[in-house]
């Protein structure tokens, strides 16, 4: 893993969070499972000095979103606007640090799509079938995805969507007992000249792409492997409807692109744009490059793994001009308070309402300590969270560096007497030196709640080892060396607060700037090596800044006034 990290060090890397539909708020949900790990990962590749961008944007088209706007009376371009705009705030007020929020409506997406179209149609992988389709008579309209629901085929759940089973998570194109979802009447069937991916084209090659790539997790791949050995359908990719890609071909009239076909694509679209308005693209060298040298990873949490691990690999692979991802790091879903999340019931928090009550940080901590990098379910409770932040951030990291900080205000931090040293000091010089690497190594096998946890034990040893050296009382010795044992543990206890900085900085960044200002640093945080972590960076006679509480912690009324909300409905949603 090491020796991996160093031989990488020249690259550059393009992150990428699954695409928010542009039609409604961010929840906590979206962002345990893909925002807040893919901007971790993000962060400390930034501090270990890689060139890293980090790439989203909006999911503008679709079915969902038309009906949406409908429903709004406003054109599908201002409803996906307003989303648009609102989620990148949210997201930024919750510190992730998008290179770029970018949109699949996009002139520079919308060109891209048409263009690897044309490029799959040439080479024979998509192609014509007149379809019968539902249609709804009473609403005159044709029902492709969420205008019909039914009982998916593959798992008999009833109340699926044509496109997505929540409950097996396969595509169910051929669902039982349909009824349309504006009128919940019985549709009738109506041909229609569609355009079809060949998906099953691909089996082969996506096979032994899952296979070879290492980086892929085991249980993913295990059942997507199934998912090939059971056969893949071709897509439908042609959609009767409006609000999406135009299909560039002459008789495609009043037919556009399933939004799945587009909006994927919007990730290289994205990126490559990112590095024409940064100049990243070097001369005689193509925007091909720009994207094939770099390491790819997408963040997604598991109910979109059929269209990640299937779908856009296969058209990248049909295409054949840009390389399929290096890391689909894959996460579970967010319960609340032990129950699925569902908007209807009001069994949902929004990032946006969080975020105005809790220090967003608070978040952060609570969700990356409690999220594996598996495709388990995870538990949002609002107990935990408050025990969890006022045990674990405030009484141990904040208590440490508070107490550090303070002696070495009121104290200075003086001369180091090395002849003073006992195993404990040498010891905890020795954490500091090892800390860097171990940490790193966590986070870049993705395991960033591993990570948190390991620094979590790098404060617990340094609350020990401030408590057990009594730095207070001894440092009011008439006895030399117990003094000049005092000072030496400030001076340790100051540089593993420096360390804690640094450490912390992907995780609550901006906890990790106010430490930063504390301590009497110049610059930012982020602007750091993270290997500095590991070095006595903080010198004999360094002054430390103004300090005081980095946190407040949550009272008890603050968690029962969340709980009694959750479940109520409230007016204006
Ligand atoms: N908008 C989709 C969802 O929320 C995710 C799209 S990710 C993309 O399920 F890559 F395909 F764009
Ligand atoms: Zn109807």
């Amino acid at each position: 893993m090491g020796d991996e990290s160093r031989n990488r060090s020249k690259s550059r890397i393009i992150v990428t969070s699954a695409l928010p539909y542009a039609n409604g708020e961010i929840h906590l949900g979206h962002v345990a499972s893909t925002y807040l790990p893919a901007d971790i990962m993000t962060r400390y590749y930034r501090l270990k000095g890689y060139e890293v961008y980090h790439i989203c944007a909006s999911d503008d088209f679709g079915t969902p979103i038309l009906i949406k706007a409908e429903q709004e009376g406003k054109s599908p371009e201002e409803y996906v606007k307003y989303w648009h705009d609102r989620d990148e705030e949210d997201f930024r007020a919750f510190g992730i640090s998008f290179d770029i929020f970018h949109s699949t409506s996009s002139r520079e997406n919308v060109e891209f799509v048409q263009k690897i179209f044309q490029s799959l149609y040439s080479k024979g992988y998509i192609y014509e079938k007149e379809v019968v389709q539902y249609y709804c008579p009473y609403d005159n309209k044709f029902l492709p995805d969420r205008y019909v629901i039914g009982r998916c085929p593959y798992c008999n759940a009833d109340n699926q969507y044509s496109d997505a089973c929540e409950n097996c998570g396969r595509v169910p194109e051929q669902i039982l007992e349909p009824r349309c979802a504006i009128c919940k009447r019985e549709p009738v069937k109506k041909a229609s000249r569609h355009y079809f991916f060949r998906l099953s084209a691909f089996a082969d090659r996506l096979k032994s792409w899952l296979i070879s790539n290492e980086n892929l997790q085991q249980d993913v791949k295990n059942y997507v492997l199934r998912w090939i050995e059971q056969g893949l359908q071709d897509w439908d990719i042609t959609r009767d409807i409006t609000w999406g890609v135009k299909i560039p071909l002459d008789d495609a009239e009043g037919k556009v692109l399933y939004g799945w076909f587009d909006n994927h694509l919007c990730y290289i679209s994205t990126a490559l744009l990112l590095a024409r308005m940064r100049g990243l693209v070097n001369e005689g060298s193509t925007d091909r490059e720009f994207w094939n040298s770099s390491i790819i990873y997408h963040f997604i949490g598991k109910d979109i793994v059929y269209h990640h691990y299937l779908f856009l690999p296969a058209m990248r692979l049909g295409d054949s001009n840009y390389k399929l991802p290096d890391y689909i790091p894959t996460r579970g879903h967010l319960m609340l308070q032990g129950q699925k999340i569902s908007k209807s019931r009001n069994w949902y928090i929004s990032l946006r309402d969080f975020i105005n009550i809790f220090d967003p940080d608070y978040l952060r901590f609570y969700l990356a300590l409690i999220t594996p990098y598996s495709q388990e379910d995870l538990n949002f409770d609002w107990d935990e969270f408050a025990s969890r932040v006022n045990g674990e951030l405030i009484d141990n990291i904040g208590n440490f560096i508070n107490r550090a900080l303070s002696f070495a205000g009121r104290y200075g931090i003086r001369e180091v007497r090395e002849d003073y040293y006992d195993g404990e000091d040498r010891e905890s010089i020795k954490e500091i030196e090892r800390i860097a690497y171990e940490v790193g190594t966590i986070i870049e096998r993705n395991e960033l709640d591993k990570g948190l946890r390991r620094i979590l034990a790098f404060a617990s040893h340094f609350n020990q080892y401030f408590q057990s050296r009594e730095p207070w009382s001894n440092i009011k010795s008439p006895n030399k060396e117990d003094q000049g044992r005092a000072y030496n543990c400030i001076y340790v206890s100051v540089n593993a607060v420096h360390s804690l900085a640094l450490l912390l900085a992907p995780y609550i960044p901006s906890s990790a700037e106010r430490i930063w200002a504390q301590l009497g640093m110049d610059g930012s945080v982020h602007e750091q090596q993270w290997d500095d972590a590991s070095r006595l960076m903080i010198r004999v006679g360094h002054k430390v800044g103004s300090v005081k509480p980095l946190f407040r912690k949550i009272t008890r009324e603050e968690v029962e006034t969340q709980k009694k909300r959750l479940g109520k409905y409230i007016a204006h949603g």
